[in-house]
């Protein structure tokens, strides 16, 4: 008899080395089973001897498992908010902020934080934006940036043309030098790695919709146990904490909340 989708998820959880359980099952049985069918794999048993065996395959499932949609300016609100008052009081108080996009995905959202930093003039000795995420292939593209256009549609014209270089078939921009060297990427596993302390902003949008109730909840403490008091944590605009003074957080805008400190 064929495994289950249960001894699956378990056997798949050893090999990749992931905390399946962590995320919302029946979207993970979902999405198994809608790779399953486009790489016309019959059943459980089949699939994970292709995760085991075939590092392409391998590949694959992860990719499709981690939903790697991003953009710049995503939200483009949020990004005006961060603009006209989070980054002028972090630069008010701190000698360097210290910023971290998790997930980061192709690297639209970290970009985006260079771009609006060099738009407003600040140094870059002034800032460090770091940059994870748990797909490594996706890190590759976040590193080499260069981007179609449905990844720029909320970038203006001026932007465009300032930071961005057009390929000579016009199917790709590629991202100015200046604002790459701006960031640093990682790989990392957010539920399982240790996290690096002193944060003055982390952005931590469009991964919570994935995790179960537990999951979210162990994250938040483990995200506000890094962020330096007076520091923001800045989520996706579909993703609410219910209860943020319960993380010493308050909600101060859309997707913004203000980490005031435990007591
Ligand atoms: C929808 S993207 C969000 C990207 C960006 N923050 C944004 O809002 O545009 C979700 C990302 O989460 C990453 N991811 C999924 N599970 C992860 C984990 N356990 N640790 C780190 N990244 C993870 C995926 O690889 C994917 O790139």
């Amino acid at each position: 008899m064929a495994i289950t989708f249960t001894e699956f998820k378990d056997q798949a959880k050893e090999i990749l080395n992931i905390d399946l359980d962590g995320y919302k099952l029946d979207r993970v049985e979902r999405r198994t089973k809608s790779l399953m069918r486009r790489y016309q794999v019959d059943d459980f048993d089949q699939c994970i001897n292709l995760i085991k065996n075939d590092g392409e395959f391998k590949d694959a499932y992860l990719n499709h498992f981690t939903i790697n949609t991003s953009e710049f300016f995503r939200n483009p609100e949020n990004f005006e908010f961060l603009k006209s008052d989070v980054f002028p009081k972090l630069f008010e108080t701190n000698e360097k902020v210290k910023i971290w996009s998790a997930p980061c995905s192709n690297g639209s959202e970290p970009y985006t934080l260079a771009i609006i930093l060099k738009e407003m003039g600040i140094r870059p000795s002034k800032f460090e934006i770091y940059a994870t995420d748990l797909d490594h292939t996706i890190l590759d593209t976040a590193r080499r940036a260069e981007y179609k256009e449905n990844s720029l549609k909320n970038v203006s014209d001026k932007l465009l043309k300032r930071y961005f270089k057009e390929s000579s078939d016009g199917k790709t921009y590629a991202l100015s030098s200046e604002i790459k060297r701006m960031v640093n990427f990682e790989q990392k596993d957010l539920i399982n790695a240790r996290f690096k302390n002193d944060w003055d902003l982390i952005l931590s949008r469009n991964f919570f919709i994935y995790l179960t109730k537990d999951m979210k909840d162990e994250l938040i403490k483990k995200f506000t146990s890094v962020l330096n008091p007076g520091g923001y944590f800045f989520l996706g605009n579909t993703e609410y904490i219910f209860s943020p003074e319960k993380y010493g957080l308050d909600k101060i805008f859309q997707s913004f909340y203000k980490y005031e400190g435990l007591s």
